[in-house]
């Protein structure tokens, strides 16, 4: 059983404008990369394949998908309490995250603009379908009377810096599990529609097909460059950003088990379907996948939660520092150690089986 955890009443910045969360390692984050590396990228060797995916794109077929029809208007006053709180939390995170790919492929697109026409035709256009996104959640949370001031946003939250190799790892991962997330999320409330206690469900279908092609096309990116995938360091990292993304999936659901639960979603199972769909999905463009079979990955992946759940309680303790420090340490020991048993157990080789995975 999944101890749900209480979500805090939301903090105002003026009246209904909602305070952003506190940065930490696991809220979505900013990035900002070397634009200069991106710009010369060859991507010759898969020029044909790129350009279709930039096709598709520009074809825009939810173009009238979102749209808040009839169903939005009404009050939704009668979601009240945890329900209430968790969704608002679901809600701006997931805009946050969306914003988050919206200014990085805008950058990108605007920075590539005269020197590599395909590639900024591309993040140009998975920049309009973000916007789209992370307003739809913005007006969404506008039905809970609340809103993210999202030029706020742009401003004041910090940008990471990645090397362009890490960001072409880590969004085509986080397009792939944003397409798990959201289509099992929808096949399931199709199954049980009692608790679909609000429309915004509804829309995912479609709305993770544009996921879907996001991650596409940073698949074909990544293939296009070998150093990105045929060497030892590469492979390296790559375990390393599965395991990465894995473990901030599992602590960011088991801490918001509440809402998981609140549409009739068990938090565990559905963690372990996501993160099983995207490992083998993944097989798609890395040339290693990580053994979501071995008997210890899903309970050592559940250790980091609950470590990580020990850890804010010592943070949100008023004891002193020092004694904070002596006691994290061995809570931050314990994550490090069941991160790197899941590290170094043997991945599996996607590359042998290329030709009958696609
Ligand atoms: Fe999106
Ligand atoms: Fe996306």
């Amino acid at each position: 059983m999944v101890k749900s955890v209480e979500t805090p009443e939301p903090q105002l910045l003026k009246p209904g404008v909602k305070a952003p969360v506190k940065e930490t390692l696991l809220t979505p984050r900013f990035y900002t990369t070397d634009f200069e590396a991106i710009a010369k990228l060859d991507i010759s060797a898969h020029e044909t394949e790129l350009l279709a995916i930039v096709e598709e794109l520009r074809a825009d077929y939810n173009r009238h998908h979102f749209v808040r029809d009839q169903e939005f208007k009404q009050s939704w006053e009668h979601i009240e309490g945890e329900t209430r709180r968790s969704f608002i939390d679901f809600l701006e995170r997931s805009c946050t995250s969306e914003f988050s790919g919206f200014l990085l492929f805008k950058e990108i697109s605007r920075r590539l603009k005269d020197r590599n026409p395909i590639l900024a035709d591309a993040f140009n256009f998975m920049a309009r379908d973000e916007a789209r996104h992370a307003g739809f959640l913005n007006k969404s949370m506008a039905d809970f009377n609340l809103s993210l001031d999202l030029s706020y946003l742009t401003k004041s939250r910090t940008y990471t810096f990645f090397p362009l190799e890490w960001i072409i790892y880590t969004v085509y991962l986080s397009e792939k599990i944003g397409y798990w997330r959201y289509i099992l999320m929808y096949r399931h409330l199709q199954k049980n529609p009692d608790y679909q206690f609000y429309p915004l469900f509804r829309k995912f279908e479609s709305w993770c097909q544009d996921e879907n092609r996001h991650g596409d096309f940073f698949k074909a990116l990544l293939r296009s460059q070998p150093k990105l995938w045929d060497n030892w360091k590469a492979r390296l990292w790559i375990r390393f950003f599965l395991l990465t993304v894995f473990v901030t999936h599992t602590i960011t659901v088991f801490e918001r088990a509440s809402f998981y639960e609140s549409i009739g979603i068990h938090p565990r199972k559905y963690n372990n379907q996501v993160i099983t769909e995207t490992n083998n999905t993944a097989s798609r463009a890395f040339p290693i996948i990580l053994d979501t079979n071995h008997p210890a990955f899903f309970w050592r992946l559940e250790q980091c939660y609950q470590n990580n759940q020990k850890l804010t309680e010592i943070n949100n303790s008023d004891r002193p520092q020092f004694l904070k420090f002596w006691q994290k340490l061995p809570v931050i020991t314990a994550i490090i150690w069941h991160m790197l048993r899941i590290y170094l157990v043997k991945p599996i080789d996607a590359e042998l089986t290329r030709e009958t995975v696609r």
